[in-house]
């Protein structure tokens, strides 16, 4: 059993092209919770773009801006946050995430999740084949430690929002 106060918060993890976004608007849509990206919320924040804050200033100034954002909408109730694919990779995010709501690992064949991020001229690390496996290869320990691991692979967004939730039910 997980506290209850945890269940009030659901972060969607995963690699670029998982349906973060997309899984997380409809699961919040279910759970009558607010979702929020943290890609917007520092685009919000910062009035500038991903890609202008990683021209300009670099991953290490944007991986600061979302861990800032993270926690400003993590001490939120009753929220869906849909996370970078980046955003495990600092420890500190992972505890946070941890301690604050439970986290679910949309999973996917690398190929699938490169073909969604196709035309995806938004996504600055966004890279060839080889870099993609690397990068995933380097990030897959910090997914893995999710509380729940869905395969987002074939259903629809609101049929793996479904699935979720019957599965954060079992943890009640
Ligand atoms: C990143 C993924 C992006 C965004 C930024 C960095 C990453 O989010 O946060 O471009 O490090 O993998 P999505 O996973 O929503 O594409």
């Amino acid at each position: 059993m997980i506290e209850k106060e945890r269940l009030r918060r659901v972060y969607l993890v995963g690699f670029m092209g998982a349906g973060k976004t997309s899984v997380g608007q409809c699961l919040a849509r279910e759970l009558r919770y607010r979702f929020v990206d943290l890609d917007h919320e520092i685009e919000r924040d910062t009035g500038r773009t991903i890609p202008e804050i990683f021209r300009d200033d670099g991953e290490l100034v944007f991986r600061r801006l979302e861990a800032r954002a993270l926690r400003a909408v993590g001490g939120q109730p009753e929220i869906v946050v849909g996370t970078g694919g980046g955003t495990l990779t600092l420890w500190e995010n992972r505890d946070f995430v941890h301690l604050t709501g439970v986290s679910v690992w949309l999973d996917a064949p690398l190929d699938v999740m490169l073909d969604r991020c196709r035309g995806g001229e938004h996504r600055p690390l966004l890279a060839g084949r080889p870099e993609m496996e690397a990068l995933f290869a380097e990030r897959v320990g910090s997914y893995r430690l999710s509380d729940l691991r869905v395969d987002a692979s074939a259903d629809t967004p609101e049929a793996l929002a479904s699935r979720i939730v019957s599965m954060l039910a079992g943890m009640r």
